[in-house]
């Protein structure tokens, strides 16, 4: 009824950690199809879309400068809400205090500011998800 497709990314600091096939066996075992899959790196361009809503935030450079560090693993995934289901795999932003059970609650470090590096993105609205498999898989 409400199949979607939402945009994952595996970010920097999932893949340097070797965590790509943890992150992605969650995903799997939770039921969700791997639609699309690439390795690949960002550009300041992309990120400039695809992070559009927190340019002018304090924690925008620092994010981008992380998002450039490495290469990424995009995603699209579908499934029977994805969008919201996924956001709940992945735990709340802050990996510091993200629950346990959650990918970022159970991977994330505690870094003190460097809360972009929470391991993975999930798109957060349909819109949204229009948006970013567009700027990832064009
Ligand atoms: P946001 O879209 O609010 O979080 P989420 O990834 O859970 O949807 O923020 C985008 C990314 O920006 C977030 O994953 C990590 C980083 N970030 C910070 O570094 N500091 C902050 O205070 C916030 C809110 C986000
Ligand atoms: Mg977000």
């Amino acid at each position: 009824m409400s199949t979607e497709r939402t945009l994952v990314l595996i970010k920097p600091d999932g893949v340097e950690r070797r965590l790509t096939g943890a992150i992605l066996a969650r995903i799997e075992a939770k039921g969700y199809t791997v639609a699309e899959l690439k390795k690949t790196e960002a550009t300041r361009s992309i990120l400039e879309e695809h992070y559009a809503e927190h340019q002018g935030k304090p924690f925008y450079e620092p994010l981008v400068e992380f998002m450039l560090s490495g290469p990424i693993v995009a995603v699209v995934l579908e499934g029977q809400r994805v969008i919201e289901g996924f956001r709940s795999l992945a735990g709340t932003t802050d990996p510091t205090t993200a629950a346990p059970g959650t990918i970022r609650g159970d991977f994330g470090r505690d870094w003190g500011s460097a809360v972009q590096q929470n391991l993975v993105h999930g798109s957060d609205s349909p819109e949204s998800a229009a948006r970013e498999i567009g700027i990832w898989f064009s």
